[in-house]
């Protein structure tokens, strides 16, 4: 669309004579390059917020057949995790006959919320049964939600209520062991920005005022940049040298109270070498990423809340578990798929379409018919590896004696992220996620018995909190992705590290009648969000054709070609 509208008036010369090529340079001549590009996007030279983005979404609707004809098709469904289950859930609003295959005992994929008796094993063996107290719980997987996205709108339409979960917190803390670090010392998140901001403060301060910055700044923008930099980095007047001395803002060792009692700040403030030195500035900028935020949203009571509203949603007759696909086959006029149930019986669903929301891995070792390109594509995409351990605690300790109430505490230690809870604060227990790991450091943990997880984690995780991070643990529970059958990742890595690589359009503007759904086909990978929309675009186009009179097959059209009718024995 944008190509042809592209094409079309690229080349065009108006009635005037007065080519866009002319008028284009002369309005970037006189008006600079905004305004040349907000011409361009007048013209529908330039990419247009419209093409970059999908058109709205339209839920199908059973209402959308009456003038054609024709009535909701089947579907089969590969995979109950988000993208599958809203596939069917969208697609059950114009009344779409849909079948999901899971080969697992639960829907929801990456979405698993652990809680006391969830049970789950591991490729290499290992079984764990998760013994948290009533109330507990732990996202394995998906676990933040950011506000933009549109799984908030899903936890809206299906009745989830959400809550605040803390992404960053300023009394969280940030321990480098690497870079001298104490065991016993971290430094609180608050600490380490005042001092990292006061010190680049002084220092810009000082180099714009020696004359440094002259090429680039006019006295105004000089002046500007000061009154700036004074209130973000709290940094002393021009005739101290604008130095950073420390404030408030680092935190008290003792915390101000009433009239007698003003506190007593925390000291020494570390000097500018130190503070570059502790390597605590990395962690910063994190919650800039667009994907990101200091205040997020997570579903009440367990992010599977969300799956399990979906499931509820599609029928639960219409999800069959421990149903594992065999084989594809993409007929003249339909799709079959060939799948052993929960028992270990062969056996057969026939469909007019199908879409699959497996993991591309995975789906690129069953047998198919859907040819070299879909065949390509599938293993042009490869798993990335992420683990979280549980931790759940007696107390609340992090509460009571660090005040730490939900964020996250960051490290050097092959831990990388511990997050505190962002529910039920002040209560009786907790869940704390004792890692949060990915790469090479995830595959490590990955290979270790949970035992020694936890025994790793707990040692670790002391020398950052101290002696109750050992003493107070009552259970725990870990999950390494890369080792959870049906699934063997967290996330993926992209050819090009786009989902619109030339070698994945087979799977993105799919021809025939296999469909492809999941956060690895969107530019939001690892996140339900990215799925959601996939899951869209996968029912938008499979509407669109069973709306135009594609044939379908009869089932006795279908024993005729391949020797069996539907063999599908229900539930
Ligand atoms: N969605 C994943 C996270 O929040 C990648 O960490």
């Amino acid at each position: 669309m944008t190509q042809a509208r592209r094409g079309t008036l690229g080349s065009a010369r108006g009635r005037s004579g007065f080519s866009r090529r002319g008028f284009l340079r002369a309005v970037g001549i006189s008006g600079g390059a905004s305004t040349m590009f907000a011409a361009m996007g007048a013209l529908e030279l330039a990419p247009t917020a419209e093409a970059a983005a999908a058109p709205p979404y339209r839920a199908p609707r059973a209402s959308d057949f009456r003038l054609t004809g024709r009535s909701a098709a089947s579907v089969v469904v590969l995979g109950g995790g988000v993208a599958g289950l809203v596939s069917a859930y969208e697609l059950g609003k114009a009344g779409y006959d849909c079948t999901i295959l899971e080969p697992r005992g639960r829907t929801g994929g990456r979405n698993f919320t652990a809680r006391a008796g969830t049970r789950q094993s591991e490729l290499h063996g290992y079984s764990q049964t998760a013994r948290f107290a009533e109330g507990q719980y732990m996202n394995c997987g998906a676990a933040r939600l950011a506000q933009w996205m549109v799984t908030v709108d899903y936890c809206r339409e299906l009745g989830v209520p959400i809550e605040v979960f803390t992404n960053y917190n300023a009394d969280a803390y940030i321990y480098n062991e690497k870079s001298g670090m104490t065991p016993g010392r971290p430094v609180r998140y608050r600490t380490a920005e005042a001092d990292t901001y006061g010190y680049v403060g002084e220092l810009l301060a000082k180099a714009s005022d020696q004359g440094a910055l002259d090429k680039q700044l006019t006295a105004a923008d000089r002046e500007r940049l000061l009154a700036f930099l004074e209130r973000w980095g709290r940094i002393g007047a021009k005739a101290d040298g604008f130095a950073y001395r420390g404030s408030t803002r680092r935190g008290f060792g003792v915390w101000p109270g009433a009239a007698g009692t003003p506190g007593i700040e925390l000291s020494p403030v570390p000097s500018v070498s130190e503070v570059f030195a502790s390597g605590v500035g990395r962690y910063f900028s994190f919650n800039l990423n667009y994907n990101q935020a200091m205040v997020m949203f997570q579903p009440v009571g367990g992010m599977d809340q969300l799956p399990k509203a979906l499931t509820r949603a599609i029928g639960p007759r219409r999800v069959r578990l421990g149903c594992q696909a065999t084989s594809v086959t993409e007929l003249a006029h339909g799709v079959r798929v060939a799948y052993q149930d929960g028992t270990g019986q062969e056996r057969v669903v026939d469909a007019d379409y199908c879409i699959a929301a497996m993991p591309p891995h995975l789906l690129a070792g069953l047998p198919h018919n859907l040819g070299s390109a879909v065949q390509r594509a599938l293993t042009s995409i490869a798993p990335a590896s992420a683990g979280k351990i549980g931790l759940e605690y007696r107390s609340r300790w992090w509460e009571t004696d660090h005040r730490i109430y939900g964020g996250i505490t960051e490290t050097d230690l092959d831990l990388s992220h511990i997050w505190h809870p962002s529910y039920d604060f002040n209560g009786e227990r907790g869940v704390m996620i004792g890692y949060y790991n990915t790469g090479s450091r995830a595959d490590r943990y990955g290979t270790m018995s949970p035992k020694a997880r936890e025994e790793r984690a707990v040692a670790l995780g002391s020398r950052i909190y101290g002696r109750k991070y050992r003493t107070e643990l009552a259970s725990s529970f870990s999950v390494s992705w890369q080792y959870v059958p049906h699934l063997e990742g967290a996330w993926h890595r992209l050819p090009g590290g786009s989902p619109d690589a030339p070698v994945l359009r087979p799977l993105t503007e799919p021809s025939g009648r296999v469909l492809f759904a999941g956060d690895w086909l969107s530019y939001t990978d690892g996140w339900q969000h990215g799925a959601i929309l996939s899951a869209r675009k996968a029912v938008t186009a499979l509407h669109a054709r069973a709306l135009k009179h594609e044939h379908r097959s009869t089932p006795a059209e279908r024993g005729a070609v391949h020797g069996s009718a539907d063999q599908d024995g229900g539930e």
